[in-house]
């Protein structure tokens, strides 16, 4: 069975990425893993991290997700145009970690839009550390009224068309990928 990492990028007090993590989760023809990034507790960066220099279990761990996930999903919030710097953060520690894996992006926010402006700047990073971005976004805008503490769409019909394409399109890239390993 293919893995994927649904990485909750949103570190900040009161976030609502969480809940967008949560509805991605379930149910998915895939084993999914929920790194919360604010629990992985990543020092500001100093230097790259290989699995033999990390000491601090979250760190660790997260690592080794990664590097096991046969893709992953971002979820991100936008600040000021761009996506979080604990994102950022957490890319730089590690580099071989995110080789190949195909990735997709769901983007959060309170505003009407939904935010796509933080995909293009993203994008770069995710070239840079060379992930396969899959075309299917999940966009959601008003997060703190589209969906409850634990992931429940408020409105469920036009939430589950919206996400339709995200995480299928993600597995047919694992699957493309897992054909030509
Ligand atoms: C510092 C800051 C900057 C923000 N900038 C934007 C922005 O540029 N565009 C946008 O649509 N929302 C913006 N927002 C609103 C966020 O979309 C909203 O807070 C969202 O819930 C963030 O995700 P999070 O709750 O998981 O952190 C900003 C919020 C903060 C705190």
């Amino acid at each position: 069975m293919s893995s994927i990492v649904i990485l909750s990028s949103s570190v900040r007090n009161g976030r609502k990425s969480p809940q967008v993590a949560r509805y991605t989760e379930a149910p998915q023809p895939a084993s999914v893993i929920i790194p919360f990034l604010k629990e992985c507790k990543f020092s500001n960066f100093e230097g790259r991290l290989t699995l033999k220099k990390i000491d601090g279990a979250p760190m660790l761990q997260f690592a080794e997700e990664i590097k096991k996930a046969n893709g992953v999903s971002y979820v991100i919030p936008e600040y000021n145009g761009g996506y979080p710097a604990g994102l950022q953060n957490a890319a730089n520690h590690f580099y071989t970690q995110w080789h190949s894996n195909p990735v997709v992006n769901a983007t959060v926010s309170t505003g009407l839009f939904g935010i796509t402006q933080v995909i293009t700047s993203l994008q770069f990073t995710l070239w840079k550390i060379k992930s396969w971005t899959v075309p299917a976004m999940f966009s959601v805008p008003t997060a703190d009224k589209t969906f409850d503490e634990s992931g429940h769409a408020i409105e469920k019909e036009a939430t589950e068309k919206r996400a339709a394409a995200f995480i299928p399109e993600l597995m047919w890239c694992i699957e493309a990928n897992k054909r030509m390993n």
